[in-house]
C-alpha cells in the first residue's frame, strides 16, 4: 500500500541519523557523552506526582474528560498568566488545553491557514514546525536569525512582498537553539508588523521558565496589543520536567484559540484527567522547584562556558533555554564538526543546520547532563586541539 501524498510529503526527521549514530557508538561500548538532545534530565518534582497519584485513584477520572478539558485546569492556566506575567486571560475563550505544544504547533496551521498559504518559520528553528506546514498543504519562508541581530528576526530586512503574503509567523524565545531571549521592544515590533500586514503570530514560550542572570524571560502577551494578533503556546514539558506527560496549553487570541479548540473537537477528548489534575498541581502549588530547576541550569551553563574559554573556544553564553548554540572550529561544516566530536572524543552534539540554512557554523548542546559531565565532555575537546 502506497501512502498519501501529503504523508509522503512530510519532512525527514533530520535528528533521526543522530540518534541512530549514537546509538550505534553507545552499542559498540563507548562512553558517549550526549548532549544532542532536548530531554530534561530531571525527574518530575515529587508533589506533582502525588497529585497524578491521589487523582488516579478516583475512579472519576477514568471517564472521558469534558472534550475541551477541565475548567479547573483552564483556571490554573489563566490564574498563572496572572501570576506570572500580569495578563489577564479569559479561561473560557482564551486558553486551549494541548498534548504538549507540540501539537499545538502542528495543528495551528492546519486550523488557520488555508492551502498555497504562506507562513514564517525563524531559520534556525524548531523542526517540528516544517511538519505543521506541510499537513496545512501550506508553504514557508524563513526568516534568519543571526548572531549580529541578537539572534532576533530584523523585521526591516524581509521584503515587503514576502510580509504581505505571509498569513502567520512563528517565534520562539528564550529560544531553542541558539538560547536568545527577547525583549519588550522586539514583542512590540512584532504586534506592530502584524498588524500593518495582517499576519497572525504564534510565539512559542516552552522556555519560558528558563532566563538566566537573574532575567525572567517575558511572555509575548506582555506586548499591548498582542492578543488582537496572536498567541502563545506554553508547555509543562520544561517548566516543570513533564516531557513525557503531555500537557501544555495556547493562551491568547480567541479567534486562534477557537479554531484550535475545533479542530481538538474532531482529533481528542482532551487529556488524561488525572494528568489535567497533576497540571493544576503543577501550575498552582509552590514554584520553588522552578527556581532550583533554573539554578542547576545556570550552574551547568557556567561550567560549559569557563571550560570552552579555558581551551580557547570562543563561545557566547545563552541567556535562557537549555540549550549553548556554539560555533564550530574552522574549516569544518556543522555536520563534520559533530561527526568528529563523536567518532574522536565520543561526544555528541546537533549540527545547527539541522534546524536550518542559518544554522550551518553551529553545533547544538544541551546543559542536560551532570556539570562534571559537561567539563568532561570539553575536556575530551580538547584533546582534538581544534582551538
Ligand atoms: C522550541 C520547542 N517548542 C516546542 C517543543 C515541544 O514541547 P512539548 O510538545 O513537550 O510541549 C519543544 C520540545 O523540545 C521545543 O524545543
Amino acid at each position: 500500500m502506497k501512502l498519501s501524498q501529503k504523508m509522503q510529503n512530510l519532512p525527514t526527521q533530520f535528528f533521526a541519523t543522530l540518534v541512530r549514530k549514537v546509538g550505534k557508538a553507545v552499542a559498540e561500548g563507548r562512553d558517549v557523552i550526549n548532549l544532542g538532545q532536548g530531554n530534561p534530565d530531571q525527574p518530575t518534582p515529587n508533589h506533582i506526582v502525588k497529585a497524578l497519584q491521589k487523582s488516579v485513584e478516583d475512579p472519576v477520572t477514568h471517564k472521558y474528560s469534558p472534550f475541551r478539558g477541565l475548567a479547573e485546569l483552564k483556571e490554573a492556566m489563566a490564574d498563572f498568566y496572572k501570576r506570572e506575567y500580569q495578563v489577564e486571560i479569559d479561561p473560557e475563550k482564551e486558553i486551549a488545553i494541548l498534548f504538549g505544544t507540540k501539537i499545538g504547533l502542528v495543528e495551528l496551521p492546519m486550523a488557520i491557514l488555508n492551502p498555497g498559504d504562506m507562513m514564517l518559520l525563524p531559520d534556525p528553528g524548531y523542526p517540528d514546525y516544517l511538519s505543521g506546514v506541510t499537513l496545512a498543504d501550506a508553504h514557508y519562508e524563513t526568516i534568519p536569525l543571526l548572531a549580529e541581530d541578537g539572534f532576533l528576526p530584523n523585521y526591516d530586512k524581509l521584503p515587503t512582498p514576502i510580509k504581505e503574503k505571509a498569513k502567520l509567523l512563528y517565534l520562539n524565545y528564550p529560544n531553542n537553539p541558539t538560547g536568545a531571549v527577547a525583549d519588550l521592544a522586539f514583542f512590540e515590533k512584532t504586534v506592530a508588523l502584524a498588524k500593518e500586514y495582517d499576519i497572525a503570530v504564534s510565539h512559542d514560550f516552552a522556555y519560558g521558565a528558563i532566563g538566566f542572570d537573574g532575567q525572567k524571560p517575558i511572555s509575548f502577551l506582555q506586548a499591548e496589543g498582542a492578543k488582537d494578533v496572536g498567541i502563545e503556546m506554553y508547555t509543562l514539558s520544561k517548566t516543570y520536567n513533564m516531557a513525557g506527560w503531555r500537557v501544555g496549553f495556547a493562551v491568547g487570541n480567541s479567534t486562534m484559540i477557537e479554531a484550535i479548540n475545533l479542530i481538538q473537537d474532531h482529533l481528542f477528548v482532551s487529556l488524561f484527567p488525572a494528568v489535567q489534575h497533576a497540571a493544576i498541581a503543577a501550575l498552582s502549588e509552590s514554584q520553588d522547584c522552578v527556581s532550583e530547576l533554573v539554578a542547576l541550569y545556570e550552574g551547568r551553563r557556567n561550567a560549559l562556558m569557563e571550560e570552552c574559554h579555558r581551551i580557547g573556544w570562543d563561545v557566547a553564553a545563552p541567556q535562557g533555554s537549555f540549550f549553548a548554540w556554539l560555533p564550530v572550529a574552522a574549516g569544518f561544516t556543522s555536520e563534520a564538526f559533530a561527526d568528529l566530536l563523536l567518532e574522536k572524543a565520543d561526544v555528541a552534539v546537533a549540527p545547527g543546520n539541522g534546524f536550518g540554512k542559518f544554522g550551518e557554523g553551529y553545533v547544538r548542546v544541551g546543559l542536560l547532563v551532570e556539570e562534571e559531565r559537561l567539563r568532561e565532555a570539553v575536556r575530551r575537546i580538547e584533546k582534538l586541539n581544534l582551538f
